[in-house]
């Protein structure tokens, strides 16, 4: 995980607004979740273009960004007033990484102020007195200018403001039955940004309906002079939009936007051990993170770990295992719920690493769904790595954001 520079400022809560909003934390956090409602409803009906071509509709059907939000406005207002020496970065660098590579810009902040200020009066009543409003108002300057801070200095590194350029699709596989993988370059043969493995880019796709949703897709490898992603398909009632458009319309020759390479999971190099950890389409920044290590010679312990329901269901089954085996420090270990076939790797069951030898100086990277994720982590808690040295990258709206 990336720790923001020392040099970003971190504003600490005024004496007279610390005290507004610990008096009010109770009540505004119980309300969080009615307030986030009543906002994302004024700001599309103010705004349709950011339901249909910025934000993920999917996830404001099943009320998860709306969750993601509230959880992380609570566990803002709560460290400025619990612990205001502290900046909660690790949660404003995964938000900040996600809305860069959505482009989100500063002058944006002032339209969700006013449509979140509405909400939290239209919720709250009376009791938002003038005092009660410019604390939260202070609350909510301080997270915003921390975010753009950091955003500013992502869309410096890149090279971008977030925007996606054209790259035409060289090539598409099969890897599973439902999982393809999209080679990428640069459709006007210009240069590859570079990545850190464990990124993911930001993809928008024209819709049936002329919607423009955008979706992010883990770096599964970095060919010559292109990306890779790979793209399990969504099933579901309603089907995942732009995992089947992707499916169904996308292939070789194809144009995409792409926008530069984002996100705070970052494989970082050294002699420590490693454990990698993923499960189901989950592989995706695992393997990405294996080709790094594969590539640049790495000697150090590397213990990586997969679950997948059963062999045939399992993308990157053979690349996982050559990886890992130009590896002199390296293990592979599978586990499929239910094993169909005589592949030698594989054992039945959930992923336990309490079979396995994890050193307690590991470092570790887990994705996958979140109840295999919790359950990994317990066993490495276990296993006596410490929770910092624990990392995790979530395939949707991040609903464990400020819970340390
Ligand atoms: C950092 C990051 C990296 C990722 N990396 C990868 C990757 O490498 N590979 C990969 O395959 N995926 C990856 N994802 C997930 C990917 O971004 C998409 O979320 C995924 O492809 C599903 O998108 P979709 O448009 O197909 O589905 P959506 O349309 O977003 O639907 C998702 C779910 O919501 C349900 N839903 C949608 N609309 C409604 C509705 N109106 N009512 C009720 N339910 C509804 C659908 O049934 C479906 O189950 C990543 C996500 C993140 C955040
Ligand atoms: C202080 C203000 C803000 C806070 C606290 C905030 C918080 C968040 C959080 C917690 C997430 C989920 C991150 C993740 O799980 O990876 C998110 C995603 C997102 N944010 Fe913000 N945000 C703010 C401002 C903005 C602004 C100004 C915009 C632009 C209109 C914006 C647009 C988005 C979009 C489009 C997503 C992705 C939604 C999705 O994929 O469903 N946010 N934000």
């Amino acid at each position: 995980m990336r720790i923001l520079d020392a040099s970003l400022e971190f504003r600490m809560l005024s004496e007279k607004s610390a005290e507004t909003v610990r008096a009010t934390l109770p009540a505004v956090g119980a309300a969080i979740g009615e307030i986030t409602g009543s906002f994302y409803e004024r700001l599309f009906a103010a705004h349709p273009e950011l339901l249909r071509d910025l934000f993920n509709r999917g996830n404001q059907a099943d009320g998860s960004q709306r969750q993601a939000l509230a959880g992380s406005i609570a566990a803002f207002a709560t460290a400025l007033v619990e612990h205001p020496d502290q900046r909660p970065d690790a949660m404003l660098a995964r938000i900040a990484h996600k809305h860069a590579s959505l482009g989100i810009a500063p002058e944006q902040y002032q339209v969700v102020h006013t449509h979140l200020f509405a909400a939290i009066v239209e919720v709250l009543g009376d009791a938002v007195t003038p005092e009660v409003a410019a604390a939260w108002d202070e609350v909510y300057w301080l997270m915003a200018n921390a975010l753009i801070a950091i955003e500013a200095r992502l869309y410096e590194e890149s090279g971008t403001r977030g925007e996606r350029r054209p790259y035409t699709v060289v090539a598409r596989t099969a890897e599973t039955a439902d999982v393809a993988t999209f080679l990428l370059r640069p459709a006007d043969g210009g240069p590859v940004p570079a990545h850190k493995p464990g990124q993911y880019v930001s993809v928008q796709v024209e819709l049936p309906d002329g919607a423009h949703q955008i979706r992010q897709y883990s770096l599964s490898g970095r060919p010559e002079g292109g990306l890779r992603i790979t793209v399990k398909k969504v099933a579901g009632d309603p089907a995942g939009e732009v995992s089947h458009h992707l499916h169904q319309h996308v292939d070789e020759g194809a144009t995409l936007l792409i926008s530069a390479p984002f996100g705070d999971v970052q494989l970082a190099d050294g002699d420590r051990p490693v454990v990698l950890a993923s499960a189901g389409i989950g592989c995706t920044p695992i393997v990405g993170m294996l080709t790094h290590l594969a590539e640049t010679g790495a000697a150090r312990k590397v213990i990586a770990v997969h679950g997948d329901r059963q062999e045939s269901a399992h993308a990157f089954r053979d690349e996982f295992v050559q990886l890992v085996d130009k590896l002199p420090g390296g293990e592979a270990h599978v586990w499929y719920e239910r094993p169909e076939g005589e592949w030698p790797a594989g054992r039945t069951g959930l992923v336990d690493l309490t079979a396995l030898d994890v050193p307690a100086d590991a470092v570790a990277y887990l994705c996958g769904p979140l109840p295999f994720m919790r359950a990994v982590r317990t066993q490495l808690l276990a296993a006596g790595v410490p929770a910092a040295d624990i990392h995790y990258e979530v395939f949707g709206p991040d609903l464990w954001l400020g819970q340390g």
